[in-house]
């Protein structure tokens, strides 16, 4: 396995492979548990984590895991810690390490991430426990040309610059999640002057805080108008916006972008991460994914909180996980979903080749 700091991350986006994030607090997966009538309890969640985790196959596309305070201190039934379990299977254990995102004072509506109160006796912990990489996730919410701040932007920005260079200091890897919510009335082309504008800032103040680009992954939303936006936009031009932008203003240095799937399907994430994967634009970085719910929702979905129901739900997620591989390499085609329960094909990926 990898060792140094720049191994680590470029092992995380090896070809073909993407980071299964499963770091939810347990107040966030109890909701989404008690929406499909599942209990939840300290064991059924670690059931829950043992069936993703363990499914079988998985480390020929999952090169990571985000793992959560609870779940890096529980074991799988068989007794191994968690973190031990995945590094056995060949996959990196992650550790998301924010205490989640609070009101920023002065600024009704937006939240600064908090955690950095000690994070550097946090981190030391989780590096013994295994850990090998870990994730910080800022919240940014568009309203109109009135929201997202300056003093947002900035904050947040700051406390992500803080958590990188602490997780590089304690021999892991940062992921930077700056997520520009989706939720929203804003057309692609105010997601685009947003993440712009985020992207530009979080970068300075990683320079500023003499972090090293090698050694660290950007996990971005993608630029994709609002849930509440009257604009259609296709998956060309969310692509081609997306990619365009992140040329704009992520570094040559980064190895990787790792995408969050920001409240997607599962398959149009997939068909996106595709499309930007097959434009004909030289990316100086990886792209690949680290998503939450648009791998896990239909393993969740299938499971149900059922023990005869764990082999169904493992295989759901090896399908996501299948299919987002291929998407990292430009290679899916919606002919991978056919035959798969309650799945809808997307719009046919076609080769994309929008000028600049
Ligand atoms: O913090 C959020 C996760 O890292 C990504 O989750 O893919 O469901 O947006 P998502």
């Amino acid at each position: 396995m990898a060792s140094k700091l720049s191994d680590v991350a470029r092992t995380l986006v090896a070809p073909g492979k993407g980071i299964l994030a499963a770091g939810e607090t347990p107040g966030t997966l109890t909701k989404r548990f008690e929406a499909l009538g599942i209990h939840s309890t300290p064991d059924t969640r670690r059931a829950y984590r043992e069936m993703l985790f363990g499914a079988y196959g998985a480390s020929e596309f999952i090169s990571g895991v985000i793992l959560q305070d609870e779940t890096i201190r529980q074991q799988a039934s068989g007794g191994l810690p968690f973190a031990r379990m995945l590094t056995e299977l060949g996959i990196l254990p992650g550790i998301k390490v924010d205490a989640g995102a609070k009101p920023l004072a002065g600024s009704p509506g937006e939240t600064v991430t908090e955690g950095l109160d000690g994070l550097r006796e946090r981190l030391a912990e989780y590096r013994k426990m295994g850990a090998r990489f870990t994730k910080w996730r800022a919240v940014l919410r568009i309203d109109g040309d009135r929201l997202p701040t300056r003093a947002c932007i900035h904050a947040n920005s700051h406390a992500l610059a803080r958590y990188a260079a602490l997780a590089q200091e304690a021999d892991m890897v940062p992921i930077v999640e700056p997520e520009v919510l989706m939720e929203g009335a804003h057309d692609l082309a105010r997601s685009d002057e947003v993440t712009s504008e985020v992207l530009q800032e979080v970068f300075r103040e990683l320079f500023v805080e003499d972090v090293q680009l090698e050694c660290l992954l950007l996990k971005p939303s993608m630029v994709i108008p609002g849930s509440r936006s009257s604009e259609k936009a296709s998956q060309l031009e969310v692509a081609a916006a997306t990619l365009r932008c992140l040329l704009r203003h992520v570094p040559a240095a980064v190895p990787g972008v790792v995408f969050l799937s920001g409240g997607q399907s599962p398959e149009l994430a997939t068909a996106h991460l595709d499309t930007i994967n097959r434009l004909q634009w030289p990316a100086p970085w990886t792209v690949s994914f680290s998503y939450g719910r648009a791998l896990q929702d239909p393993a969740l979905e299938r499971w149900g909180g059922h023990k005869d129901r764990a082999e169904a739900g493992a295989q759901a997620l090896i399908h996501r996980a299948r299919c987002n591989s291929a998407a990292a390499l430009g290679a899916y085609s919606p002919a991978m979903e056919e035959g798969q329960d309650g799945i809808r094909m997307p719009n046919a990926a076609q080769p994309a080749t929008l000028d600049h």
